[in-house]
C-alpha cells in the first residue's frame, strides 16, 4: 500500500512537471498547431481589423509558423500579461513588439529581431521635443513597456502615468491630462499621417529597441526553428513586402 501511495505521489509530480514544461519544437510539430500569443491593441505592430486580428508582426508570425510547417491559432491578452502566460505555458510565442532586454531575457528566450525601431516623444506642445523638455512634464506611457523603463530614468520628470494600453496614453495626450506620450516611432509616424489634424508632434528618439518575438526561456529548439523560417523569408523578399504594405519602407534591422 506504501509502495502504491508513493508510486502515485511520483507519478502526480511527473505530470505537473510536465503541465510546466515548454513545449519544444518535436512537440509543437507533433501536434501540428503552435500557440501564438499576442495584445491586438497597438496599430499598426497588432490590432484587431473587424474581429480579424491583424498588423505588421501578425502577418510576420503567420508567415514564419507557415514556412515552419504549422498551422496557428492566437490569443490576445493585455500587454502585461503576455510574458508572465508564456513562462505558464500558455502559449508558445509570443510576437506583440517586445524590446530585447536584459530583464526580460532572464525569464525568456528571444528569437531574431523582425524589427528595430525606438521611444519617441509625442506631444501637443512644439516646445516639448527632448528629453531635457520632459522636466517638470507628465509624461503617459503603457504599463510594463520599455518606454515606462526609459521615461522613469530621464531626471527631472515629474510624473510618469500609466495606461493598460498604448491607445489610452495616446489619449490621454489628446485630451490635455498629460504633457506628452512616449511611443514606438511608427506608431507615431502612423498617427501623425492618420489624423493630422489632431496636431501631434513628434520630438526626439529617446532610445532605440531591437525587437522581437520570445519563446520560453530556454526553448531554444523552437526559436532555432522560427529564426531558420524568419531569415528564408527575409531572404526571399516577404519579410520586406509585409514591411512596405505598412510602412513603405524597410523596418527589419540592418
Ligand atoms: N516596444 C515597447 C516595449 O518593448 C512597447 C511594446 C508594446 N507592445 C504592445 N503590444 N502594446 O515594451
Amino acid at each position: 500500500m506504501k509502495m502504491l501511495k508513493t508510486l502515485a505521489a511520483a507519478a502526480l509530480a511527473l505530470c505537473a512537471a510536465a503541465a510546466v514544461q515548454a513545449r519544444p519544437l518535436a512537440e509543437i510539430e507533433k501536434s501540428g498547431t503552435i500557440v501564438l500569443g499576442s495584445e491586438g491593441q497597438y496599430a499598426p505592430f497588432n490590432f484587431f481589423k473587424g474581429k480579424e486580428l491583424t498588423g505588421y508582426e501578425i502577418e510576420v508570425a503567420e508567415a514564419v509558423v507557415k514556412k515552419m510547417g504549422l498551422k496557428h491559432e492566437w490569443k490576445t491578452v493585455g500587454f502585461d500579461a503576455l510574458l508572465t502566460g508564456l513562462a505558464q505555458d500558455r502559449w508558445d510565442l509570443v510576437i506583440a513588439s517586445h524590446g530585447i532586454t536584459e530583464e526580460r531575457a532572464k525569464a525568456a528566450t528571444f528569437t531574431d529581431p523582425h524589427y528595430c525601431s525606438g521611444g519617441i516623444i509625442v506631444s501637443l506642445k512644439p516646445e516639448i521635443r527632448t528629453a531635457a523638455d520632459l522636466a517638470g512634464k507628465t509624461v503617459a506611457v503603457q504599463t510594463g513597456t520599455s518606454y515606462l523603463e526609459h521615461v522613469k530614468e530621464v531626471p527631472g520628470v515629474k510624473d510618469v502615468k500609466n495606461f493598460p494600453t498604448d491607445e489610452a496614453a495616446r489619449s490621454a495626450l489628446g485630451s490635455k491630462r498629460v504633457d506628452a506620450w512616449v511611443t514606438d516611432r511608427f506608431v507615431a509616424k502612423e498617427m501623425l499621417q492618420k489624423a493630422p489634424k489632431a496636431g501631434f508632434k513628434t520630438g526626439e528618439l529617446l532610445f532605440v529597441e531591437k525587437i522581437a518575438a520570445a519563446v520560453k526561456k530556454d526553448n531554444q529548439s523552437l526559436a532555432d526553428a522560427w529564426n531558420k523560417a524568419f531569415q528564408a523569408l527575409v531572404a526571399d523578399g516577404t519579410i520586406g513586402k509585409i514591411s512596405q504594405k505598412y510602412f513603405q519602407e524597410d523596418v527589419t534591422c540592418k
